[in-house]
């Protein structure tokens, strides 16, 4: 387990993208050096009563330097030094990410990091090796776990393609900074905007059918149904599948409960936190009926 840090760091850049999404740099190096792939943060908005609790956020990346939006994706000279930026992408869907955008260079922020397990929990980067290829699933905002897994897996010499979905083009943030890690990018939009017209889970289903055969991996991150649909295809060929789940969030600590999910064959009891025993899981571990999960 990684050590966290909770501190407050100051906003370096906070930079408006497609669909009401924002890169938000933060300045915070400890941070920033413990992050292992797939492991989320808590943000903390500081002076405002109205937003008490903190908001989980995936790390999206981490970087010497807040790279120009034209240099996102080439990692060049910087790539040998420590990273001291932390970078989160998110969307706007209430008020405390509508309170994010407001946040400008040389703001402060609260923020906890690095939280829970990410994807290569050593058993799962065992089975990344044994994989013939990873397949990066993702849709919407689910995108933000799924970068510095891409890179761990480039540099590990992991085979990796992504796909992923949105409801419209504007959605399909950050796909230029994958380019150089994955072997081919998928993309889908619910209204045909760009790529497949559709679920992205349809390509995927092809794909799999396509390479009967062969073993793959998926790492999924998404909505719920998206999350299931991946993790039936996934067992309907036979595939390992590893899926970082969301839930709200209270505490981001373990301490609240609020964010359990119900799992089984976990050997650890019926429910699991997404904050500390997660976001990560294996698939074949969680209870996929929502209507399941009582009020806690
Ligand atoms: C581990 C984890 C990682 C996440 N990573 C990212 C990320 O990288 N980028 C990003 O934009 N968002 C991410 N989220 C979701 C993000 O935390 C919520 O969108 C945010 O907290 C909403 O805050 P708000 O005040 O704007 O919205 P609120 O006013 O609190 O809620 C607005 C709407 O969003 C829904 N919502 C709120 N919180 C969550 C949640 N935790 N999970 C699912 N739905 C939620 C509510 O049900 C409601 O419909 C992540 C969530 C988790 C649990
Ligand atoms: S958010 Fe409080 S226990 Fe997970």
């Amino acid at each position: 387990m990684t050590r966290m840090y909770d501190e407050i760091v100051a906003v370096t850049e906070n930079r408006p993208l497609t669909g009401g999404h924002f890169l938000l740099s933060l300045r915070a190096p400890r941070q920033a050096q413990a992050t292992r792939p797939g492991q989320f943060a808590m943000v903390r908005l500081l002076g405002r009563s109205d937003v008490l609790l903190r908001r989980p956020m995936s790390v999206y990346d981490v970087s010497p330097t807040t790279r120009p939006p034209r240099a996102a994706g080439k990692r060049g000279a910087n790539a040998h030094r420590q990273p001291e930026i932390l970078q989160l992408l998110y969307k706007i869907v209430g008020r405390g990410t509508r309170l994010m955008a407001e946040l400008r260079p040389g703001d402060s922020v609260g923020l906890a990091a690095p939280l829970g397990h990410g994807f290569f929990a050593e058993e799962y980067l065992e089975e990344a090796r044994r994989a013939d290829e990873v397949l990066l699933v993702t849709g919407g905002i689910g995108i933000a776990a799924l970068l510095l897994p891409a890179r761990e897996l480039a540099t590990a010499g992991i085979k990796s393609r992504l796909f992923f979905g949105g409801r419209t083009r504007a959605d399909l943030v950050g796909v230029q900074d994958f380019e150089s890690s994955v072997a081919g990018i998928t993309l889908a939009t619910e209204d045909g905007s760009k790529g497949h017209r559709g679920y992205v889970t349809e390509p995927l289903a092809n794909y799999l059918e396509r390479h009967r055969g062969r073993k793959f991996l998926l790492m999924v991150c998404g909505p719920w149904g998206m999350l299931r649909a991946s993790a039936e295809l996934a067992k309907r060929h036979g595939h390992a599948c590893l899926v970082s789940m969301e839930n709200r969030m209270g505490c981001g600590l373990g301490v609240c409960l609020g964010c359990s999910i119900r799992v089984e064959g976990t050997g650890h009891g019926a429910y699991e936190r997404v904050c500390t025993e997660g976001p990560v899981f294996n698939a074949e571990h969680v209870i996929w009926a929502r209507e399941e999960i009582p009020k806690i």
